[in-house]
């Protein structure tokens, strides 16, 4: 941690100050799984599910992210680990605001998912793995970052020339080759109401 730095909390309005004011209880939900794989797309079913419900979520993702706070990142272990640590603390300010928010990072090992729960805390901590088929995210290639990593034009590519660790006890499982998407957003939303 940084020298003489002195952070308050004690005179801040507090988490559950503000979950009453929301009537709802922050919570993150971790979406690990390939490029392509429907994280996002999940995440967006679930957040205007949620909304209609009266519930207010908040989607960080990959991509928009990447474009953003970290646009100095590339694709190294240690560029994803930095990537992973600065998503997982803004992911913390939200939670503690009472908001459900939903994280879309491909969050490839063990190690960095193990970091963002440590720094959001177990307690507030849900991960769904979405655990489409390679072969079936690389027909998809949404991106065509499939086909270039394939050519050697993007190196360091999750599933292809990096690698991706399967998530070893998540709370969740969906496989967007095997459930419709009203089907696994409904599972999530589920898995987020009963955790209430
Ligand atoms: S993570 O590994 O650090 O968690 P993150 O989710 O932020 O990755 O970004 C992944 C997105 O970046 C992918 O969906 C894809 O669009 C893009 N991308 C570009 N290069 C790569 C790469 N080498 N490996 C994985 N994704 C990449």
């Amino acid at each position: 941690m940084a020298e003489n730095i002195y952070p308050i909390y004690d005179q801040m309005m507090s988490r559950s100050d503000k979950e009453k004011l929301l009537h709802q209880h922050g919570l993150m939900v971790w979406f690990t799984g390939l490029s392509g794989s429907g994280k996002s797309t999940i995440a967006m079913g679930v957040e205007r599910e949620l909304h209609k419900r009266g519930i207010l979520c908040r989607i960080l993702d990959g991509d928009n992210i990447r474009a953003g706070i970290n646009s100095n990142l590339g694709f190294s272990a240690e560029d994803r680990m930095e990537n992973i640590r600065r998503i997982a603390e803004i992911g913390k300010l939200f939670v503690q605001t009472g908001i459900v928010t939903l994280a879309c990072f491909v969050s490839p090992t063990n190690d960095l998912r193990m970091l963002a729960r440590n720094i959001i805390g177990e307690e507030d901590f849900k991960d769904v793995f979405v655990s489409t088929p390679l072969e079936e995210c690389e027909r998809r290639d949404v991106k065509g970052l499939y086909a270039r990593a394939r050519m050697g034009e993007v190196k360091n590519f999750t599933g292809i020339s990096a690698p991706f660790e399967i998530p070893e006890n998540p709370a969740l499982e969906i496989d967007t080759s095997r459930l419709a998407l009203e089907e696994s957003v409904n599972r999530v939303v589920m898995m987020i109401l009963n955790s209430f």
